[in-house]
């Protein structure tokens, strides 16, 4: 208890693209996207940097919260900015540096975490954990009583825009979660993080990844795989394939091993959702929704299946943002909020899967 969720936001390219556009880039269909993903439209970024988009979501987070007064949270008064990307603007300066001055958060630390798309469980629960020691020892290091914490994703510049496997999944896009420090007040009740590692086991079980066939977000330089910038509209994504380098060792795109990355994601759903659900002594029955990193609606469904849930208790927002890694779970958050799914005293869930690979899950009292 004590670190309480105060704002959320999402942030998205102005340009939408649709199934039936992806159709005239690569051989597909709309038919063949919605079935197999849930996937209606995705928003690439031409014009916007991940800065843009991570200012935009953190911008929404701030102007949603107030102070215990009543007021407008001061920019001043952010102790923490935690950023997860795959796809930040720089490496050094960070993604968080940029933002932090972008935003005058001049008191707050900054750094940026990539555990690809679970980055927005992995940054809620560092931030979370900082907090809380800084609460039980004060003084002793950085105070931190309000933490910004922020997935920003431009996709679009590692896709890989003639491959169809992956191409027609991801779509760049923002979300944010302001953390308050509320001694005493709900808030996160347990987190969970799990990189799985211990591959024996996980091969055991039946080959879940393959370790050679599995480089799954794999990044070069900037702008490989870009399509071109400014006002081109679709016609930048077009002349995407053009622009990439037929050199593997400075290939940029994500590639995935879709079906195993499925049927991990299924059970690091599961588990991830029991974990939580275990350290704060909370059942299943007592939560009003969980909010998943949106990779594919089928496997919310599977993950529903297996909890025997229905799909209704999930938030599903794929459709219109594709999937966002690090910000995927945090738009949806912020869609789940503007939507009134989330009333205070509701007990709520994230959980992601990721490259990595990666799980995790966060379980809070809003
Ligand atoms: O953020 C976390 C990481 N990502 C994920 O969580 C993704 C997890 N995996 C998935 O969501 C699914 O495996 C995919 C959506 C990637 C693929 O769905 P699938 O049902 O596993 O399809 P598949 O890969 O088995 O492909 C089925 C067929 C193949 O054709 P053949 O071999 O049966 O003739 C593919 O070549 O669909 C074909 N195909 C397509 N057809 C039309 C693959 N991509 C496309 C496409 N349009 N875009």
């Amino acid at each position: 208890m004590g670190c309480a969720v105060a704002g959320t936001g999402k942030c998205l390219p102005r340009l939408a693209v649709s199934n039936d556009d992806m159709a005239g880039i690569v051989e597909t269909s709309d038919e063949w996207i919605v079935q197999r993903t849930g996937i209606n439209i995705r928003r690439i970024s031409l014009g916007e940097s991940t800065t843009d988009l991570a200012y935009g979501a953190a911008r929404a987070a701030l102007g949603m919260a107030v102070d215990a007064e009543g007021n407008p949270v001061d920019p001043l008064s952010i102790d923490l900015l935690v950023c997860m990307t795959v796809t930040p603007d720089t490496s050094v300066p960070s993604q968080a540096s940029l933002l932090k001055e972008r935003l005058g958060l001049d008191n707050a630390v900054a750094f940026d975490l990539n555990a690809a798309c679970s980055g927005c469980v992995y940054g809620i629960a560092v931030a979370e954990s900082m907090m809380r020691a800084s609460y039980l020892v004060p003084g002793r290091g950085n105070d931190i009583r309000r933490a910004l914490v922020v997935g920003a994703e431009r996709l679009s510049r590692i896709v890989d825009w003639t491959d169809r496997a992956t191409c027609v999944l991801f779509g760049d896009g923002a979300g944010s979660v302001l953390l308050e420090w509320r001694p005493g007040r709900p808030g996160i009740l347990s987190t969970f993080m799990k990189n799985t590692d211990d591959v024996e086991r996980v091969l055991n079980r039946g080959a879940l990844y393959d370790l050679s066939t599995f480089p799954f977000g794999r990044m070069g330089e900037r702008g490989d795989a870009l399509p071109p910038q400014g006002d081109e509209g679709l016609a930048g994504i077009h002349g995407g394939p053009q622009g990439v380098s037929s050199d593997p060792l400075r290939k940029p795109f994500i590639t995935m091993a879709g079906k195993k990355v499925f049927r991990f994601a299924v059970s690091a759903i599961v588990e991830a959702v029991q974990v939580v659900l275990e350290r704060a002594g909370v059942g299943l029955e007592d939560v009003a929704l969980i909010v998943p990193h949106q990779a594919n609606e089928r496997i919310i469904s599977y993950a529903a299946k297996r909890l025997g849930l229905p799909i209704s208790r999930f938030q599903v927002s794929i459709g219109e943002h594709a999937n966002t890694s690090a910000a995927s779970a945090l738009m949806a958050l912020d869609d789940a909020y503007a939507a009134g799914r989330i009333v205070p005293g509701d007990k709520v869930i994230m959980v992601a899967f990721g490259g990595g690979l990666t799980s995790g899950a966060v379980l809070f009292e809003a």
